[in-house]
Parts: C-alpha cells; sequence; structure tokens
C-alpha cells in the first residue's frame, strides 16, 4: 500500500480533515519529537539536499554596509554563488558570519528552499562571542579559567556565551578545547585547559553543560563541540597540527579522557585535529571515529571536521592522491560535515552514485545534523531582531562574571614580602608591552571598543585615584622593545618607588605582531624579544619590580624568577582583565588561582610535566641546571596561609567501593582567601608504570580570616585503576599514597580484593 493511501485510511479512520493531518504528520509540525521530525523530513529529501547538509561555507559579509538599504541585495550579490546554493539546499551551515543581519538573510534565502530547512551557523566562541564584528562579552581564556580551579565558572561563561550567541543568530560553538597540553611550545595553550587530564576534563565538562544545557532545546542552548581529537598537545617541534607519535597508553591515560567526559556530557559534535596520531590522520581515523568514539565510548552527535582537513588528506597528509579519493576516505571514516568551501559535494555525489560511499552513511550524517536544528527549534525561529541584540549583548551579569573570571584566574608567583601595595606608595610607574594592551583579550578575540576593556594602566589608575603619582612609558612591540623605550623606562624607574611593568605575550587573533597563537608556536619560553632587557634595566634602577605576566603558554624565565620582587600570572583575563589584576596588585583581591600547567626551567627542559613516570630522573639530570622546574603544576601563593590537619583516609579499600576521605582546612593567616584544596594518588607498586601522582579531585574553597573548613572528598574506585599489560583496566590490590596538595599530607591506603 503507498503511503498517500495509507494517511487517508488513518486519517478516515481518525475523522480529521486531511490538510490537519497532513500538517500533523510533518517535519514542520513542532509537536512531534525531534527523531520523528528527522524520520519525516528524511524521506522527503533528494541525494542532492541530504549532501547539502553535510556542506559547510564561510560568510563573507565584512564588506557589506549594513546600514545600507539595500543591505540584503548587497549581501546576495557578495554571496555570489553561494546564494543559490543555499536557494537550492546545497549548504548546510556557515562560519565565519559576523553580524546577525548576515545571519538573518542567510537565514531567508534558506528559507526560499525546497523544504526549508534552516541553516546552523557555528563560530569560534572560545572565551566569549568574541569573534563577532560588534561588541560582545569577553572573558578570560581557558587557561586561566582552568587556574580558578572553579569549574562552575567555566559552565557558566558557556552559558551566558550561549545566549550572546543566540540573540545574535549563531548556534554552534567550536568549543571547548580539550586538549591536553605536553609541549609548552605549543602556541595554543591558551585556548587549553593546561596539563592535567583530570582538570581539563572537570572544565571541558563544565562548558559542554553550560553551552548545550539539559538537551540543547532552550531558545539559549548551542551546541558544543569537543576539539581537536587527539593529542595536538604533544606535536612534533610544539608545532602545531604536526605529527603526534604517541603511544595508546598515553592516548588513553592522558589525552582521551577529556572527550569521554564531554560525551558523558552530551556534547553533541566533535572535531578531529589536523594532526595525525602514530601514522594515521585524525579526519581517516575510522578506528578513532567510528569503532571507538561511537562504537564504545557511544557519541551520538556528529563530527565536523577542521578548517579544510579533508582536502589536506592529500595535500598535508598524502594518504591519497585526489581531493575526492580524500573525501571518500574521511566520509567512509565517519565525518559528517566539511569545513568548508566546495568541491566537497559534488565528489560526495559521485561516490554515491559510483556506490562508493553507501547512502545509508549519508543518511546517518545527515540525521544527525538535522536533529540538531529540531531540537535547538530553529525550524520556529531562525532570525533575531536589534531589540533581542540590544538587550542581550554585555548584560551586566555576563560583565560581571567577566571581571570574576579574571580576579579568580590570578596566580601569585613569587611575593618577596612587596604585595600587597600600600596605598601611599608616592610614585610608581606603570610600563611595558601589556600595560595598556587589549593582548589581555587573549587568542579569538576581536579588538574591543576602548571604553569596554579595562587595561592594566587603567585599573592602576583606578585604585590609585589621587594620592599617588602614576607614570606610564608606552611600549608599542612585544618582540622589540625600541632603544628610545628602554631608555625612557629607565629614566622613569629611578624615580619611581615601585615599577609594575606589564609583560608577555600577544595571541590577539588579527594582529599582525602577534608572538604566540594558533600556527605561532614558540622557539623559546622565555619572554620573546627584548624584554628581559628592560626588566634588567629597572631592577638596576633599584626600584621594587613588579612584573604581570599576560601570556596564554606558560613563561619560564629563570632570571626572573631570581629577580622580580613579585611576579603575578594574570593569563589573558579578558576585557575586565586590567582591574582584576590592580585589585589583586593591592590587596582588594586575595589570589587564589593556582597553575594549570607546570613553568618549566627552559625551553630545553621540555616536556615538563607533574605526572611524569618515577623513573623519569632515576639516572640524572640536565648540564648545570636543576631538573625541578620553576613551578609545578598546581602552585600558587596567598596573600594569607593555610594549615591543613585531621586527614582521615580509611586504612583499607575494596576495589569494588570508593573512598571517602576528610580534611581540615584552616586559614590562619591575617587576609580572607581562597584555597585550591587539592587530592592526588599514588600508586605506589603497579605491574605496569604509573604517575608520581595524579590529580583525582579539587575543591577551590573561600575562608574568612581564622576560618576552619572540613571537606570531604569521594574519589571513585576508576580512578585507582590502571591499564594492564594487555591494555585492560583494572584495580590492583596493594597501597595506594593519598597526596594532599603539594604533599602537605600524606596518608596510605591497602586497597583490598
Ligand atoms: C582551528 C579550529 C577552529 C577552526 C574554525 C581551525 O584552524 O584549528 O580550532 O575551530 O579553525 O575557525
Amino acid at each position: 500500500m503507498n503511503s498517500g493511501i495509507q494517511k487517508l485510511i488513518l486519517s478516515a479512520s481518525l475523522l480529521l480533515p486531511l490538510n490537519s493531518l497532513a500538517a500533523s504528520d510533518s517535519y514542520l509540525n513542532a509537536n512531534l519529537s525531534s527523531d520523528r521530525r528527522v524520520d519525516l523530513l528524511l524521506q522527503e529529501m533528494t541525494l542532492d539536499e541530504k549532501i547539502g547538509q553535510m556542506c559547510q561555507f564561510v560568510g563573507e559579509a565584512s564588506d557589506i554596509d549594513f546600514d545600507s538599504k539595500d543591505t540584503k541585495t548587497d549581501y546576495t550579490l557578495a554571496l555570489g554563488a553561494r546564494a543559490g546554493l543555499i536557494k537550492e539546499g546545497k549548504i548546510g551551515s556557515f562560519l565565519k558570519v559576523s553580524t546577525f543581519e548576515e545571519a538573518n538573510i542567510l537565514q531567508g534565502l534558506a528559507e526560499e528552499s525546497r523544504l526549508k530547512i534552516p541553516l546552523l551557523i557555528a563560530t569560534d566562541a572560545i572565551h566569549g562571542h568574541g569573534m563577532y564584528m560588534d561588541a560582545t562579552t569577553i572573558y578570560a581564556t581557558q587557561i586561566g579559567l582552568a587556574a580558578s580551579f572553579e569549574p562552575e565558572l567555566a559552565e557558566l561563561m558557556a552559558e551566558y556565551t550561549a545566549r550572546e550567541m543566540r540573540a545574535t543568530g549563531f548556534h554552534w560553538a567550536y568549543s571547548p578545547n580539550v586538549e591536553v597540553v605536553r609541549d609548552a611550545r605549543w602556541g595554543r595553550i591558551g585556548e587549553t585547559f593546561g596539563e592535567d587530564p583530570y582538570l581539563v576534563t572537570q572544565m571541558g565538562n563544565a562548558m559542554v553543560r553550560g553551552y548545550q544545557g539539559k538537551d540543547f532545546s532552550s531558545p539559549s542552548n548551542v551546541i558544543a563541540s569537543a576539539k581537536h581529537f587527539v593529542a595536538g598537545g604533544i606535536p612534533y617541534n610544539g608545532v602545531n597540527g604536526a605529527p603526534a607519535d604517541v603511544s595508546e597508553r598515553t592516548l588513553h591515560e592522558i589525552f582521551f579522557p577529556p572527550f569521554i567526559g564531554s560525551i558523558d556530557n552530551g556534547v553533541y559534535t566533535i572535531m578531529p585535529a589536523h594532526n595525525e596520531i602514530n601514522g594515521i590522520p585524525a579526519h581517516a581515523h575510522e578506528g578513532y571515529l567510528t569503532d571507538l568514539i561511537r562504537g564504545e565510548w557511544g557519541f551520538e552527535g556528529f563530527y565536523v571536521s577542521d578548517w579544510m582537513d579533508i582536502q589536506r588528506l592529500e595535500t598535508a597528509h598524502k594518504i591519497v592522491d585526489s581531493e575526492k579519493q580524500a573525501d571518500k576516505v574521511a566520509v567512509l571514516a565517519g565525518m559528517d560535515v566539511h569545513m568548508q568551501g566546495p568541491g566537497f559535494f559534488d565528489n560526495v555525489k559521485a561516490l554515491v552514485q559510483e556506490g562508493e560511499i553507501p547512502q545509508s552513511r549519508i543518511d546517518d550524517a545527515v540525521s544527525k545534523i538535522l536533529y540538531a536544528k529540531f531540537q535547538l527549534g530553529l525550524f520556529e525561529n531562525r532570525y533575531t531582531s536589534q531589540e533581542t541584540v540590544d538587550t542581550t549583548l554585555l548584560k551586566k551579569a555576563h560583565r560581571d562574571l567577566a571581571l570574576k573570571t579574571a580576579q579568580k584566574s590570578i596566580v601569585l608567583l613569587k611575593n618577596s614580602g612587596v604585595l600587597p601595595l600600600k596605598q601611599g606608595v608616592e610614585r610608581i610607574l606603570v610600563t611595558g608591552p601589556n600595560a595598556d594592551h587589549q593582548a589581555l583579550l587573549g587568542e579569538w578575540a576581536r579588538v574591543q571598543p576602548d571604553s569596554n576593556v579595562i587595561t592594566v594602566l587603567e585599573g592602576i589608575n583606578e585604585q590609585y585615584a589621587s594620592d599617588s603619582t602614576i607614570d606610564h612609558i608606552a611600549i608599542a612591540r612585544h618582540d622589540l622593545i625600541s632603544k628610545a623605550e628602554l631608555s625612557a623606562v629607565s629614566k622613569s624607574a629611578k624615580k619611581a618607588d615601585v615599577v609594575i611593568a606589564v609583560m608577555g605575550e600577544n595571541s590577539l587573533r588579527f594582529d599582525p605582531n602577534k608572538t604566540s597563537a594558533e600556527n605561532v608556536d614558540r622557539p623559546t619560553l622565555d619572554l620573546v624579544g627584548n624584554q628581559i632587557e628592560l626588566l634588567k634595566n629597572i631592577k638596576a634602577s633599584g626600584s621594587t619590580l613588579i612584573v604581570v605576566l599576560v601570556n596564554g603558554g606558560p613563561i619560564a624565565s629563570e632570571w626572573l624568577t631570581e629577580n622580580a620582587d613579585a611576579i603575578i600570572e594574570a593569563w589573558e583575563p579578558g576585557m575586565y582583565g586590567g582591574r582584576a589584576i590592580a585589585e589583586t596588585l593591592v590587596g582588594k583581591i586575595n589570589p587564589g588561582g593556582r597553575l594549570p600547567i607546570t613553568v618549566p626551567r627552559s625551553v630545553g627542559h621540555l616536556q615538563s610535566f607533574y605526572n611524569y613516570k618515577p623513573s623519569a630522573f632515576h639516572r640524572g639530570g640536565f648540564y648545570l641546571s636543576s631538573r625541578k622546574p620553576l613551578y609545578y603544576f598546581g602552585y600558587g601563593l596567598s596573600y594569607t596561609t593555610f594549615d591543613y590537619t585531621d586527614l582521615t583516609v580509611p586504612k583499607t579499600m575494596a576495589t569494588n567501593d570508593s573512598l571517602t576521605m576528610t580534611i581540615d582546612i584552616k586559614n590562619t593567616g591575617a587576609k580572607d582567601g581562597d584555597e585550591v584544596v587539592m587530592i592526588y594518588l599514588n600508586d605506589k607498586v603497579s605491574t605496569v608504570t604509573t604517575p608520581v601522582r595524579k590529580l583525582v579531585a579539587f575543591k577551590r574553597i573561600h575562608l574568612k580570616r581564622g576560618e576552619q573548613k572540613t571537606l570531604s572528598f569521594t574519589i571513585d574506585n576508576k580512578d585507582f585503576a590502571l591499564l594492564d599489560r594487555h591494555m585492560k583496566s583494572i584495580i590492583e590490590p596493594g597501597e595506594f599514597d593519598i597526596i594532599i596538595g603539594d604533599h602537605l599530607k600524606v596518608a596510605t591506603v591497602m586497597v583490598e580484593k
């Protein structure tokens, strides 16, 4: 029986008029479940329309005058062939769309297509909606959020970012970046949560929840993308996208867990990495994309390629000899959406017609993409308005959170008693390339209106309104401080009581002079250019030298560590970073952040991380240099002190049980403050090697001076597991040390069968 007759009989039996039944049984009926709507829509789609959903293009509105009355005509002209493709249903999603007007125009064109399928509009909203053409809220970058050790902050940031995205017509964040860093030369560290798999996992999970809510069905949710799968943080030479030659064991122990966490938290898209992993490019890795991630880990969403990376299977990895073969290998491996451009459509269509790609693979990809569009409510509501934009961007709650992310991420690395600064300081010199620079915003942010950003200089001026003289010597470039600038600083430093030198990196996305970012990796980990020379001159002047670092990846400078009177690691603290830094300098904020990444002694000491295997240094160290890093993961000072007492850990634990332990923490100093309590495990003897310690729990708490709290932690039994010689996860009975913080307290538990 054909489906038309079936419908007729059904309608007669329900006594409903035919047209209302048609409406109710249509993919356009919002009362049906997203799954049902996907099934109905799929039945109506041609092969062209299906492959169209897998195709992503870039917007191109940058040169359009959105004030002109003819915006739509102008823009449609600029779109050229793409406008036609959208109307034919041959484009499913966009990235690099600049404004909400552009998003609306694109959606209007999609609504003219036969099936009216809305577009998914994606962006690199990494720490705020920073790629948007207009001013938005810019938070601290991920490395700073990780330093806060407060996943709740990351979750709220993602939630607020999603609101700003939806208000402007965007539905898909290429975030979180849950890569673990093992090579500090890599220029993308600011985008990551650092070196520890557990911390990265907790932060990534929080961001997925923040973006997607329960099931991304609310009008303020977006879909997230866990990226980049996998091991991009351990590339040859520290160079972005270079091969990862890494053992299967290390992949399982270090690099996979954050992705598993994101999947368990419902992440709907995953972006493979530019790299190859042990000889197989990520975008062609069927064993990972299909068997491991979908098959074993239960990923139900879809994959989006990274920028042009399917083409690169031919041009960079050379595993195929044509773009068509590249498309074939990628789609068969499991890739669903192609970022970006033409070519893919025709190739995939031909491959399906030739029987090289089964139709079922296409249906599988398209169903998942359509599910997101239904679930996000785009068929009902694809447009946005000026009013929504105006009432959502830069809301007070968002801006307050931006300040909080900066305050909470600051790590005090050194303090020879000079901080907090006294109010009565007569003359302060503020200098350095980051003193009055928007590098504070970090990677994936456009330059913002000056009135929306508080630089360090402005922050200090806020704190010392009238009673001190604040001098400023501007430094134009991070990598090249001129002779004139050097001598002006030396002169001014001699007159100052205190010099605040704001040094570091510049990773602003569109700055031609950036010193570290995507595709700008670091051949040195020291301060770039002649920044140290500037600091040496200041030191020679005899003034107190306080160094504030603004950077994504760790700055390794022995001279700095030994010679500065105080060092504040501010990371890339976002739009209000200057206020947070100044509040920390004067003690209104007591720094409570901790390092999410080890600061090595030099680039020659790489790889440098805290969770190394026990034999790492059993045969010695380096010529004329300590093997110890400048600062380990987890390090950070405070203006107060904390005492740890009464660690209670059960003497024994069964392998199928969890472990509950308590510890008392008291603020024993003179100021209120935050403490990050960290719990590490060490498996004392194991049949395969295990790290000297690994983080398994943490909590950041606030304690008033004199206040004491008892904290309780439950450690899951799977944290005691290792991968045996056959890569099977088992818990071996025996003794485990429970280590609190940096060996502040240690207890031993016997794990019994
Ligand atoms: C980056 C991704 C990003 C994409 C789109 C790529 O070069 O690796 O992280 O999401 O560009 O902008």
